[in-house]
C-alpha cells in the first residue's frame, strides 16, 4: 500500500514544492462482463487498490509526469498533445490532458507523480484509475470543479480516442463512484446508477491467472464489431432498436435466422448477461447468495461458450474455485483472455480458500497465481494528508 506521506516527499524531492494527492481505484466487475458497449447493465466495485498522483500546477503549459512504476518521466506541452511514440503508459495521462482541454477545461502546466498499485494488465482496470486519478489531479490543480460523471466519459474518451482502446464506460465510472461495501449497477445507457450493498460475511477474492493473451485486445474489438453486426443486421426487422439493450431474447431467436452463427451467440451471451445483471441485484437485495452464486456461473458459462472471451486459465481458475468449501460463486472478471477471476468466498473459508487455490493451479499449469482479498472501496477520492482524511 502506498504511503501518501511518502509520496509528498518523494515528489518535494523530485519537483521542489509541496502537491495535493488524488488517488482512484481499480474495479472488480461482479457480473455484467462485455454489456457495457452494448448499452446494457454493469454490476462492478471499486477495489482497494488505487493508483495515486500528487500534482502541483505550474506557471506554463507544460506537463511533468514521473511514474514510479517504471521510473519513467515524460514532458509534454498541453499545446501539442500527441498520442505518437512507443511506450505505452504516458498515453493515459496525456490522452486524459487531451480530453480535458478538448472539452473546454482549460488546464495550467503540472507536475504530476504517479504511483499505481493496481496490477497492471491483469483485468483489474489499472488504466482507468491512472485515468481518473490523473483527470481528478489536473482539474484541481487547474482550479476546475469536479463532475464525476463528466470525468468518467472524458476519462473514456481519452482511452477510446487517444490510447486508442475502444472500451466502454464500465471500468472509468467505478472508479469515480464507488462506494465502499458497495457494487454498484449502471444503465450504461443513462449513466443512471444504483448502489447496492454487498452482503456481510462474505468477500471478494480476486484470483490472477498471471496470463494475458496477446490476442486480448484485437478480439475485444472484434466482439464489439460483431455485436454491432447484429444490431445491425436485427433491425431488419426490429427497426425501433439502438443497441442490443433493446432486443429481448424471445426476439432473438424468432430472428435467429437473420443472424450468422457465432453473431447470434455473441447476441444470446449480451442479452443473457443483462437479464442476470438485474437478477443478480435482486438476489442481492433478497440477501439470497445461492442465486448469485448460480448467476455467476451462468454468466461464466456463457462468456465461455457464447462469447469466446475466456481462456484455459481462466475456466481452470473457475473450476477449482468452484470445487473449494465456503465459495459462492466464481467467474472470470472483465475483458477476459486471461486476467482475473472473481470469486465470492465466506469469509471464514477465505484463508483455506486462497491456499487451495493457489496450490492447485500452480500444481495444474506450474504457473503461481496471485491472490487478492479485498473489500469494496469509495471511488476518486482528494487525500488530505495533514488530517489522515479523505476529501
Ligand atoms: C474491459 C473494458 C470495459 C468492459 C469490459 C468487459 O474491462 O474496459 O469497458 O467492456 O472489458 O465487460
Amino acid at each position: 500500500m502506498i504511503n501518501p506521506n511518502q509520496l509528498l516527499q518523494a515528489f518535494h524531492k523530485r519537483y521542489g514544492s509541496p502537491a495535493t494527492i488524488h488517488r482512484a481505484p481499480g474495479r472488480v466487475n461482479l457480473i455484467g462482463e462485455h454489456t457495457d458497449y452494448n448499452d446494457g447493465f454493469v454490476l462492478p466495485a471499486a477495489i482497494e487498490f488505487y493508483c495515486w498522483v500528487a500534482a502541483a500546477s505550474r506557471h506554463d503549459r507544460k506537463l511533468v509526469v514521473h511514474t514510479e512504476n517504471f521510473d519513467e518521466t515524460v514532458e509534454a506541452n498541453l499545446d501539442s498533445l500527441s498520442s505518437a511514440g512507443k511506450n505505452p503508459w504516458p498515453k493515459y495521462p496525456l490522452g486524459v490532458a487531451w480530453a480535458l482541454e478538448r472539452a473546454g477545461k482549460r488546464l495550467s502546466g503540472a507536475n504530476l507523480l504517479i504511483a499505481g498499485e493496481v496490477p497492471l494488465g491483469s483485468g483489474l482496470s489499472s488504466s482507468a484509475a491512472i485515468e481518473v486519478a490523473t483527470g481528478a489531479a489536473l482539474l484541481h490543480s487547474s482550479g476546475h470543479v469536479i463532475d464525476r460523471i463528466e470525468l468518467a466519459k472524458l476519462c473514456q474518451q481519452a482511452e477510446n480516442e487517444f490510447v486508442g482502446a475502444r472500451c466502454g464506460i464500465m471500468d472509468q465510472f467505478v472508479s469515480c463512484h464507488g462506494r465502499a461495501g458497495h457494487a454498484l449497477l449502471l444503465d450504461c445507457r443513462s449513466l443512471a446508477f444504483e448502489l447496492v450493498e454487498l452482503p456481510a460475511g462474505i468477500q471478494l477474492v480476486i484470483c490472477n491467472t498471471m496470463v494475458k493473451h496477446e490476442l486480448g485486445s484485437s478480439e475485444y474489438n472484434l466482439r464489439r464489431g460483431e455485436c454491432e453486426e447484429g444490431v445491425r443486421k436485427l433491425r431488419a426487422r426490429l427497426p425501433e432498436i439502438r443497441a442490443l439493450r433493446d432486443v429481448s431474447m424471445a426476439q432473438l431467436e424468432v430472428h435467429r435466422r437473420l443472424l450468422p452463427e457465432k453473431v447470434f451467440a455473441r447476441c444470446r451471451h449480451v442479452i443473457s448477461e443483462n437479464a442476470r445483471v438485474r437478477d443478480a441485484v435482486q438476489a442481492l437485495k433478497r440477501g439470497d447468495i445461492r442465486s448469485i452464486g448460480a448467476l455467476m456461473r451462468d454468466s461464466h458459462r456463457s462468456l465461455r461458450d457464447d462469447y469466446e472471451a475466456s481462456c484455459i486459465e481462466l475456466d481452470m481458475m473457475t473450476e477449482i474455485a468452484e470445487e473449494q468449501p465456503g465459495v459462492v460463486g466464481s467467474r472470470m472478471t472483465g475483458g477476459g483472455f486471461g486476467g482475473c477471476t472473481v470469486n465470492l468466498v465466506g469469509t471464514a473459508s477465505v484463508e483455506t480458500f486462497k491456499q487451495n487455490v493457489a496450490a492447485e493451479y500452480c500444481a495444474r499449469t506450474g504457473i503461481s497465481p496471485e491472490i487478492y482479498v479485498s473489500g469494496a472501496s469509495d471511488g476518486m477520492q482528494r487525500v488530505d494528508v495533514n488530517t489522515d482524511r479523505s476529501v
